[in-house]
């Protein structure tokens, strides 16, 4: 029908995920850095579902918890025992009282299907729309039987399905749609007397088709609703998305040379125009502008890189790190929670924590802002155009005024004002012809030995 028609989402994640051999839920493993049931949220999101309801098991706590925490309690419906498919979605009925839309089955663990992939299943209208797909190894899926007219018949599950049907490649990914209130009345018609015991869903195309009800199909890809049951297929899964990621990266402009090599997040925005040298990872919530250069081996995450900044090889950026214009962080430096002003620097084997570096301030290797006392975070400001001589430790909190400087090997553990010199280490001392009276002595004493 039109995009009049109120929309719901019910998505399935009651399931153990056993196969996955891992204390942590299936659905909340990452793909791209974000739990595959937030992908699923994020489709319905983008469908314009106005009631998202996540069917949950009592095994897995932090599913319901994950789920309360983005979507409320409201958004919660609990099977236990997990009963099959059809049974899952009854679960969720409660849930959708007095909804009266289109509603769409989705799975919590089918991270890389998009709202595009779903959107043609919503425009069905009257009947039960499947999302179907061409399948390479057809082993375990329900098959799409269509009529002589290319409508839909029946789905049926591998298991029951005679030697003609096993032979059939259309598959049923699983996502189905239609009006709400013909889903459940067809779901109290589902029984359980098939080869597994469980209810289908899938049954309920047939008893669609039994009352006359339009029963269609829509066509997806097969990486688009491929499902995740094991390490291996999270893997394949990950895999696929970083692709198309990287493809669409590429395709706005940003130059890849490797770009297998590259490791991206379902949110990592870089503008065309930037580089991204090889081997660079990026976690959640990078930011990193066009013109930008990020070179191999670099690993940046939660922070914002402004336009001609270069970051590496081999930097480390972490939440809070915001890079200004022209800035440049080399090889072994580590920012945090610091923003780093226009044309500042800081080239090498530095710990930058909590704090600001004004504009052109130089921070010479080996510096490190000591942030934590062991109990409190405090900030270290160094001012415009100041020069930190290496290997400093600045004891936050701490101020070096604009325009100062710090001597090489201090330890700063007050305020330096602006346009001083700041020296607190050891005095040196100098001891005429030691070095020489002292070799010329040694060496007499290992002639002697090697006689
Ligand atoms: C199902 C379909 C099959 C389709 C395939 C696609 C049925 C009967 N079969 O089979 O036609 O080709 O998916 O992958 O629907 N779940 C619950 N509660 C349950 C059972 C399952 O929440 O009681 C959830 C699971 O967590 C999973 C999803 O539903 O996310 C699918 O269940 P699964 O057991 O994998 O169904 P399949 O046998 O693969
Ligand atoms: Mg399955």
């Amino acid at each position: 029908m039109t995009s009049h028609t109120a929309r719901a989402a019910i998505i399935l994640a009651a399931g153990q995920g056993t196969r996955m051999k891992s204390p942590l839920p299936k659905v909340l493993h990452p793909v791209g850095g974000r739990a595959m049931l937030d992908h699923a949220i994020d489709a319905a999101e983008a469908l314009g579902c106005e009631r998202i309801v996540v069917v949950v098991g009592n095994h897995s706590p932090e599913v319901r918890e994950h789920v309360v925490k983005r979507l409320g309690e409201g958004a919660i419906a609990v099977q236990d025992p997990p009963l099959g498919t059809g049974h899952a979605v009854r679960a969720a009925e409660t849930a959708m009282a007095g909804f009266e839309g289109q509603v769409v089955i989705t799975y919590g663990d089918v991270p890389l299907l998009k709202a595009r992939d779903i959107e043609a299943a919503f425009s069905s209208g009257e009947g039960i729309t499947v999302v179907g797909f061409e399948a390479r190894d057809p082993t375990g899926y329900g098959r799409l039987l269509l009529d002589a007219d290319g409508g839909l018949e029946a789905i049926v599950e591998h298991k029951e399905a005679t030697p003609d049907q096993i032979k059939v490649s259309l598959c049923n990914s699983g996502v189905m749609a239609g009006p709400a209130r013909l889903l459940f009345e067809l779901l109290a018609e589902v029984r359980n007397d098939n080869a597994k015991g469980e209810y289908y869903l899938t049954d309920v195309v047939g008893l669609a088709r039994a009352r006359g009800a339009p029963t269609r199909t829509v066509m997806a890809s097969e990486d688009a609703v491929m499902g995740v049951n094991a390490q291996a297929e999270l893997a394949q899964a990950e895999a696929l998305f970083q692709k198309v990621q990287r493809e669409t990266l590429m395709a706005a402009g940003v130059t890849m040379p490797a770009p297998d090599t590259v490791h991206l997040s379902w949110d990592t925005e870089i503008g065309g125009g930037a580089t991204v040298e090889p081997y660079v990872v990026f976690g959640p919530g990078a930011k990193i502008a066009s013109g930008a250069r990020i070179r191999s081996f670099s690993h940046i995450e939660g922070a914002t890189v402004a336009a001609g900044a270069e970051v590496g090889p081999y930097a480390r950026l972490r939440p809070g790190a915001d890079l200004a214009e022209g800035v440049k962080v080399g090889n072994f430096v580590e920012v945090k929670n610091v923003a780093m002003k226009a044309g500042s620097k800081a080239n090498h084997l530095a710990y930058l924590g909590d704090g600001e570096v004004g504009a052109k301030a130089n921070i010479g290797a080996g510096t490190i802002f000591c942030n934590y006392d062991g109990f409190f975070k405090h900030r270290t400001v160094v001012g415009e155009g100041a020069f930190v001589g290496s290997n400093s430790s600045l004891v936050a909190p701490v101020t070096i005024g604009a325009g100062a400087m710090v001597g090489s090997g201090s330890v700063i553990v007050r305020d330096v004002a602006p346009g001083d010199l700041a020296l607190a280490r050891g005095q040196q001392e100098a001891k005429t012809g030691w070095a020489t009276r002292f070799m010329d002595r040694m060496r007499a004493k290992k002639a002697l030995k090697a006689k």
